[in-house]
């Protein structure tokens, strides 16, 4: 029998162990890259990509990231797709996954990039849905690695909404064993369900007030107050999140050497101010570029496994 395919659809589909090999691993790439050193392990390979929703740096990394392993990408929206014109995503999976070698999909609902990845002969990746952003964090704990060394033991300060991106920090937590403390506001908190690692592994605690969230942070780390599909409720999350902007005091109460880090698009002057994610202790721009190198990593081992 063969061996069934690996997906990543959630932080939680890999072990700690895979994640030290990935990172290990997307160090090795990152270097190779930035000396000019070759590296086509997925020569001949195509990636599909499909945005139900919008993209700057998902649709870069790993666009840029497929070719520079020597591999191709294919393009689709549901705009410009038959996806868009109701065809069931049972058939879209069957038919991109008889073409290509790996899909990377950013929707809406989980359950849509699960029954995408049930009927899919190939491996399926979450480039965001409204519950989880597994390759983001993925990039995102990469980058503290390369700062700062190990992330077990440390402790994450998440302000802001309960989002996707907290549910994927919480499952992480959980996995590698480092502490997290989400602040958000009322009626905004993490789903519990969808943030513990099994159900029962709890990796965060809940704090009211985002400044005692922050004291003695090793990261401080935002996102944007309404996230893709959740347009209609701007002015009323406005207003409830007035108080959870990451500014110069928030940051102050962390440690001194504490990383500020957001996944982008950034809004200055709501989620957190210019000073913070233009200054010092932000990371961002290492933190997107990371996407690459990272889930270049992800690519490989996902169609080829572990390469020596
Ligand atoms: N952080 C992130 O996923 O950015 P995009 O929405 O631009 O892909
Ligand atoms: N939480 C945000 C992340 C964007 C990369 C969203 O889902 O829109």
């Amino acid at each position: 029998m063969s061996e069934p395919i690996k997906h990543y659809l959630q932080f939680s589909d890999f072990t700690a162990d895979e994640y030290a090999y990935l990172f290990e691993r997307a160090a090795l790439i990152k270097r190779k890259f930035k000396a000019y050193e070759k590296h086509h392990t997925l020569s001949d390979r195509t990636l599909a990509m499909v945005f139900e929703k919008a993209s700057t740096r998902t649709r870069v990394s790993f666009e840029a990231g497929m070719y520079q392993l020597g591999g191709s990408v294919v393009h689709l929206t549901s705009g410009d797709s038959q996806l868009g014109r109701s065809e069931p995503i049972e058939d879209t999976a069957r038919v991109i996954s008889r073409m290509t070698d790996a899909v990377m999909i950013r929707t809406f609902e989980q359950a849509r990039i699960a029954r995408f990845a049930e009927y899919s002969r190939v491996p399926v990746i979450n480039g965001l849905t409204n519950e989880y952003h597994p390759c983001q964090i993925l990039a995102d704990i990469f980058t503290y690695i390369e700062h700062r060394g190990s992330i077990a033991g440390k402790t994450v300060a998440w302000i802001g909404d309960g989002n996707n991106m907290a549910n994927t920090w919480a499952q992480a937590a959980a996995l590698l064993g480092f502490t997290l403390r989400v602040s958000t506001p009322h009626g905004y908190e993490v789903d519990t369900e969808l943030a513990a690692l099994d159900g029962s592994s709890r990796g965060w605690q809940n704090f009211n007030d985002p400044m005692a969230a922050c004291e003695g942070a090793d990261l401080v780390t935002t996102d944007v107050w309404t996230s893709m599909g959740y347009e209609a409720e701007n002015d009323a999350r406005k207003k409830a999140f007035a108080d959870w902007c990451v500014d110069a005091d928030m940051m102050a109460v962390a440690k001194p050497d504490a990383l500020f880090m957001h996944c982008l698009p950034a809004h200055r002057g709501e989620e957190v101010t210019a000073e913070v994610i233009d200054g010092p202790q932000s990371v961002v721009w290492d933190e997107a570029e990371n996407r690459m190198h990272a889930q270049k990593a992800l690519l490989e081992y996902l169609l080829r496994g572990r390469l020596a």
